[in-house]
């Protein structure tokens, strides 16, 4: 089965072909990074702008890649939430346009779920069920992947993302936007144990993360510093910063694993491409008999192909949509 697949939830423009949700035959991915860096973070109306004005030349360019033609796409999917409603309204009715035009089936696949399936392009045995660390730029989540389409949300953030606070971080500390990958590389070459942040514990939920703290503490710490004229030692800064982030999530993915008795754990979305998480997760899963799945890097962020394959297995569960299909802001998983 061939699938068109959409992402447009934030500020990357994706579009992707999909083999049995298992074989990218393209994957076109259009970053609006550029655009929203010199205002620090996404503009929404910006995005929305510029997923208009690209998307049907992606499309064009899948199917060219792919080496396909029109008639021998046998579905349509899209990302139809959780994100920016004006960037995701896009995606979403560009996808009814294409699947009204083409007489095909339209699949509406959750954007998280998304970036769990990631996984399942890069390693063909890979099956639920699984537990999965999913942490993007506005979701930091443990759930308990049961099945295909059939998770449970086991923990999740109280306040701001994990990807949020690599962000609002790095722009305190004049990196600029996105702001993770260039903390995660300015990590390296650091001293995690020169500065002490929070690892916050939140409520009663022994999986539930909350990073509003530490994001405090970062942004404080940067402005006494500031104010006090002390030079910062920015390297071990944000290896600090990124040991606190990855105390804050990977026991507990790990614990929640082997509550469920899980034997496989996953990670999903753009933070999991940061190089700390990947290795604390590759200790953690070694020391507690866990395999490990971790998407390849590009797959981590956004793109296209994720979005065929969850759609593929979405559509084998019978979860197609109408023309009436809607974008949504917030979702459950
Ligand atoms: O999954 P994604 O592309 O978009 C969402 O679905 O939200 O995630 C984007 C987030 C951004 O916050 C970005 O700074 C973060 O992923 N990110 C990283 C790294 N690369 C991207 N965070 C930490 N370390 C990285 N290497």
């Amino acid at each position: 089965m061939i699938i068109l697949s959409v992402e447009s939830t934030c500020d990357e423009t994706a579009v992707a072909i999909v083999k049995d949700g298992r074989e990218v035959l393209a994957d076109i991915i259009f970053s609006q990074a550029d655009l929203h860096a010199v205002y620090g973070g996404v503009v929404p109306e910006i995005a929305s702008r510029g997923h208009v004005e690209v998307i049907y030349r992606l499309a064009d360019r899948a199917i060219e890649e792919a080496g396909i033609e029109k008639k021998d796409i046998d579905a349509v999917a899209c990302s139809y939430a959780p994100g920016l409603i004006g960037a995701v309204l896009v995606g979403v009715n560009f996808a009814k346009s294409v699947a009204a035009a083409l007489g095909v089936p339209l699949i509406p696949v959750h954007h998280i779920r998304g970036h769990i399936a990631a996984n399942y392009l890069a390693y063909p045995e890979l099956c639920p069920p699984f537990l999965c660390l999913a942490i993007s730029g506005g979701n930091s989540l443990i759930v308990d992947v049961k099945d295909y389409t059939d998770m449970e949300i086991m923990g999740a953030t109280r306040d701001d993302a994990a990807g949020e606070c690599f962000d609002k971080t790095a722009r305190v500390l004049g990196l600029g936007y996105p702001g993770g990958k260039p903390v995660d590389e300015l990590s390296r070459t650091g001293d995690d144990t020169k500065y002490v942040f929070p690892v916050s514990k939140a409520g009663d939920n022994p999986y539930d993360m909350s990073f509003s703290g530490l994001k405090t503490a970062v942004i404080n710490l940067i402005h006494n510093a500031e104010q006090a004229g002390k030079e910062l030692d920015k390297p071990s800064l944000c290896a600090s910063f990124s040991k606190a982030v990855s105390d804050s999530l990977v026991p507990k993915a790990v614990k929640a694993a082997k509550e469920r008795g899980r034997s496989i754990l996953v990670a999903a979305g753009g933070v999991a491409a940061n190089s700390r998480i990947r290795a604390d997760l590759e200790k953690a899963a070694r020391e507690n008999g866990l395999k490990l799945y971790v998407p390849p890097l590009k797959l981590c962020g956004d793109n296209g192909a994720m979005v065929g394959s969850q759609g593929y297995y979405e559509y084998l569960a019978g979860n197609t949509a109408g023309s009436d299909l809607n974008a949504y802001a917030t979702m459950q998983l």
